[in-house]
């Protein structure tokens, strides 16, 4: 399993619990059950990166532990709440920590498949936030996967066993990790 390929996830939001964070937790672990390692950066992961600053010629190990773990992964998942119809900062802030890449071999998300979750408290905020998403992923060379997930907190619940209210939602992550899982081995990790 150590030489497994690893699908990071990217999200929840900060300060209690994270629906967001709990749906990526589903996504991830259907990744895992198609072989792979799985690594999730959350709110509280997140919150531990200082505002990015591009000029800035140190470091601190949470932003090279971050960097590290998405130059190591095979794929990617990401989820954001809707915040004003958009991503949340928390999640922006992260991504864009993934200038460092920009001189790799790989830069950025080049040729990762990347799966996409958006939870807010009613539809049209979740429509937004995936296009937004897309666009980042594009932007950043990366691949997002065919079917994004779209979860209305408003009338779908998670709760802390791994389960939710409704079983659509459940398959639609289980979805994405199996999408994510599905292309990733195709992914030379070389960038080559
Ligand atoms: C600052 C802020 C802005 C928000 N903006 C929207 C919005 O524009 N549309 C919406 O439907 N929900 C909005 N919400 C609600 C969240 O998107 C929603 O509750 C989400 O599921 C929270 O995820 P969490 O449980 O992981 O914290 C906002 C919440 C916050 C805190």
């Amino acid at each position: 399993m150590a030489d497994a390929p690893l699908v990071v996830g990217i999200g929840g939001t900060i300060g209690a619990v994270s629906s967001t964070e709990r749906a990526l937790r589903i996504a991830l672990d259907a990744a895992g059950r198609e072989g792979f390692r799985t690594r999730l950066f959350g709110g509280e992961d997140m919150a531990r990166l200082p505002l990015y600053d591009p000029r800035s010629t140190t470091r601190t190990h949470h932003e090279q532990d971050f960097v590290a773990a998405v130059r190591d992964a095979s794929a990617l998942i990401i989820a954001s709440p809707g915040y004003h119809g958009s991503i949340s900062g928390v999640v922006k802030n992260a991504l864009d920590l993934l200038e460092e890449t920009a001189k790799d071999a790989r830069p950025y998300l080049a040729d990762m498949p990347v799966g996409l979750i958006a939870t807010a408290y009613g539809w049209q905020a979740t429509g937004s936030t995936i296009a937004a998403l897309r666009s980042i992923v594009h932007a950043l060379r990366g691949w997002p996967t065919p079917f994004a997930a779209a979860i209305n907190t408003q009338i779908t619940k998670f709760d802390d066993q791994g389960g939710v209210t409704d079983p659509a939602v459940m398959e639609q992550l289980c979805m994405i990790g199996k999408q994510v899982a599905r292309f990733a081995p195709l992914v030379d990790r070389t960038g080559r």
